[in-house]
């Protein structure tokens, strides 16, 4: 450890999490409070007094409305400083609704709550501070010689473990945080296309409608979903017998269009000795305890509910045996699920969440919170793993997490509104969440409370398209937003869009398998790529998922300034295919028909430029690539292709191609050559950025096989395309300009 940079001390292991924090607003209200001393001994031993009552204040005891909260284990709070000479920027603490690069507490004279607690700091190096308990963090900066951040952690319990990583570079801080937490998990493909739900499609018949709508207007979709409405009664696991009678009928005819349905499944469990899943788990007495030892109650959606104890591995193993299809009927292999309200929430506790003295065997429920809805997500994502005998890969959408939840599925931001602050903080929050490993996290499109404008609706469709998991929901009580309800040209923005993101998809599939190998996150800030630019620190309206993105995030913009790193790199426009130079302020006028997004010079991306109804339905089709040349005339990318679904790319049945351009050379090597795979996809076309006229351009191919390829040249974009190369994806070949 690097003395001079960074220091630490333990503040205090008895006294109550809320003292501390009550300690530290008064601080702030008062900074000098602490300063002025009083040298009066018959007044020392009075404040002395009134200190210690007030420490005792809320140490054995604390109530919540009409609850008493008896910590069964006593007070056992800790709090924890950090002195960071050196360092002006900290990152990280998802879930906060806020700037990408961390506030001071002073500026929002607020503690900071956060459930993965890990900091970036600076770009040096990471500290990383776990515990399970809810957990908040104080930061202040300081002016002195160098500046300085000084950060304070407060947990309600437990221990708290420091793990420091040293990077170097951001990417090794990612491969090293990896490496104790896990990496982001291969979601199936269709996941990563678009998911279209609310809350609620009412009955088997909307569900068709919807479906047939997105035919009807030509737009792509992978996944319907349903919300809570769709089961008897909020039980969960089941339907309801008139809206839902006969959902395998449902889920065939999704089936048949290669389309997919996701089905809520929340962990509160409706008290009820007619509902299985209830009497199973009263019976094997899986439920959290109150502190008197009978099953804890909380009020949520059904009404009373028990909570499942998910800190339980029996537990954990009998819930994923409940996704089995003979044992949650009316489910196919189609079927997959949502987890929401894992907190978990019980509308009647204190913070809308559970009792902290509820118990979890010997463990009190402040000792675990955090780690509940972590569990809830693990065992279903395990259940649907054992549904398909370990064949298929799980998709599993989660709104409680903690620090390894990555390994489990996607993650949302939870309720936002139709507002464009709204959909400017889902830039920072996806972020945040990318820089702890959480690569798959989207928010909800449009906005879950209130009804949005067409213009934010349009822009944030346009936004959501380049995040990593790219999902439309809205509240019960909100009109309804399908794409095509708002007029033929906004239908024919929303339905570009979502093509887009359909063209992208193998692009988004490759970086996906990347964060699975790695740990690099997907959605990038940019200082990750460019830690030497000062100019990229606080960036909040922009990103690079390789591509680099600005989503246009103002109400009425005519135009955003994007920021393009680097001073020897250019970008493409990949609208028009204008190159610009790196290290610039960029102003760009916009319509509403895009967002600005641009693709690195020395980058190869590749698409599928055939839009069908479902990824599915894609599965075979060709590839174009897209080639764009930095200033020395070069560029390298990759291809990765498997089946799309199954666990067998751990079996080595992928392939995966190293594509580069050289010399005039473009061409496709096997990374993996010990893997094997093979694909009916083949290259249909190659697009060269910033490419001079050849004469003549040769394909040649592994047996040797030469032949001259068709191509046009763009003089004015310096824009290259060779027409149907027609080599297979998965094969060796050469493509030579000359
Ligand atoms: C809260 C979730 O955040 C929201 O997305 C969902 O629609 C409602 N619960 C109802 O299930």
């Amino acid at each position: 450890m690097r003395k001079d940079t960074f220091s630490y001390k333990v503040t205090s292991t008895v006294a109550s999490v809320w003292d501390n924090i009550k300690r530290v607003f008064s601080s702030q209200a008062d900074p000098e409070a602490e300063k002025k001393e009083d040298t009066d001994p018959a007044n020392q031993a009075e404040t002395a007094k009134e200190e210690e009552e007030k420490v005792e204040d809320g140490m054995w005891e604390e109530t919540f409305k009409s609850h008493s909260d008896g910590k069964p284990n006593g007070p056992s709070a800790i709090s924890l400083d950090f002195s960071l000479p050196g360092v002006e920027h900290v990152y990280g603490i998802p879930e906060h609704a806020d700037t990408l690069r961390l506030k001071t507490t002073e500026s929002i004279s607020a503690l900071q709550p956060g459930c993965v607690p890990v900091r970036a700091f600076q770009h040096s190096w990471k500290g990383t501070s776990l515990n399970l308990s809810p957990s908040f963090w104080d930061c202040l900066s300081q002016q002195y010689e160098t500046p300085q951040t000084d950060v304070r952690w407060i947990s309600e319990s437990g221990i708290i473990d420091v793990f420091i990583m040293l990077g170097p570079t951001p990417k090794d801080i990612f491969s090293q945080y990896a490496s104790l937490t896990g990496t982001q998990s291969f979601p199936p493909l269709s996941a990563l296309a678009y998911h279209q739900c609310r809350w609620n499609y009412n009955d088997q018949e909307d569900v068709q409608t919807v479906d047939a709508g997105f035919d009807e207007h030509d737009i792509p979709y992978d996944f319907i979903w349903l919300d809570i409405e769709h089961t008897d009664g909020k039980r969960y696991f089941t339907w309801d017998p008139h809206k839902f009678a006969t959902p395998k009928e449902m889920l065939q005819g999704l089936v048949d269009k290669k389309r997919k349905m996701v089905a809520i499944v929340d962990p509160h469990i409706k008290v009820d000795s007619n509902y299985k899943i209830h009497n199973e788990i009263r019976s094997r007495g899986y439920y959290i305890k109150n502190k008197d030892g009978g099953d804890y109650e909380g009020w949520c959606w059904p009404g009373s509910a028990g909570y499942p104890d998910f800190t339980r591995a029996d537990m954990r193993a009998w819930w994923a045996s409940m996704f089995a299809y003979d044992q949650y009927e009316g489910s196919m292999e189609n079927l997959y699920t949502w987890n929401d309200m894992n907190e978990p929430s019980v509308f009647n506790g204190p913070e809308v969440t559970m009792h902290k003295d509820a118990m979890h065997g010997a463990w009190e429920h402040r000792d675990v919170h955090n780690l509940y809805g972590f569990y809830v997500q693990m065992a279903t994502a395990e259940g649907l793993i054992q549904r398909s005998g370990g064949v298929e890969r799980p998709f599993v959408l989660t709104r409680a997490f903690f620090a390894g939840s990555q390994r489990y599925g996607a993650v949302w931001t939870g309720d936002n509104a139709a507002e464009w602050d709204h959909l400017k903080i889902s830039i920072p929050m996806c972020l945040s969440l990318g820089l702890v490993g959480i690569s798959f996290c989207g928010a909800d499109v449009g906005g879950f409370f209130k009804s949005p404008s067409t213009e934010l609706l349009v822009r944030w469709y346009q936004t959501g398209a380049y995040q990593p998991f790219f999902r439309a929901h809205a509240h019960l009580d909100t009109p309804r937003r399908e794409p095509w309800l708002f007029g033929p040209e906004n239908t024919a923005l929303i339905r570009e869009v979502v093509r887009q993101r359909y063209t992208l998809l193998p692009y988004w599939y490759q970086q996906f398998y990347h964060a699975h190998q790695t740990g690099q996150p997907v959605m990038r800030p940019l200082w990750v790529e460019y830690p030497q630019d000062p100019a990229t620190f606080a960036l909040d309206d922009e990103f690079l998922i390789d591509l680099l993105v600005h989503p246009v995030t103002e109400e009425g913009a005519r135009g955003v300034t994007a920021y393009l790193p680097g001073k020897d790199e250019v970008w493409f426009d990949v609208h028009t295919f204008q190159k610009h130079n790196g290290a610039q302020n960029l102003y760009i006028p916009v319509t509403m028909s895009s967002i600005p997004v641009f693709q690195r010079g020395g980058s190869i991306i590749p698409r599928k430029l055939r839009v069908r109804r479902s990824s599915t339905c894609m599965e075979h089709d060709p590839y174009t690539l897209y080639v764009a040349l930095n200033p020395q005339r070069t560029a390298e990318g990759e291809l990765y292709i498997d089946d799309g679904h199954t666990f067998n790319y751990e079996k080595k049945e992928f392939i995966h191609r190293s594509l580069s351009f050289a010399k005039n050379i473009l061409s496709s090597a096997n990374l993996a050559p010990e893997a094997q795979f093979s694909t009916r996809s083949w290259i249909e076309r190659i697009v060269i950025l910033g490419a001079s006229k050849p004469s003549k351009v040769t394909l040649k191919t592994a047996g040797g096989q030469e032949s001259q390829l068709e191509f046009e040249f763009d003089a004015s974009m310096s824009v290259l395309t060779l027409r149907k190369p027609g080599m297979n994806a998965g094969v060796d070949w050469t493509v030579t300009l000359q």
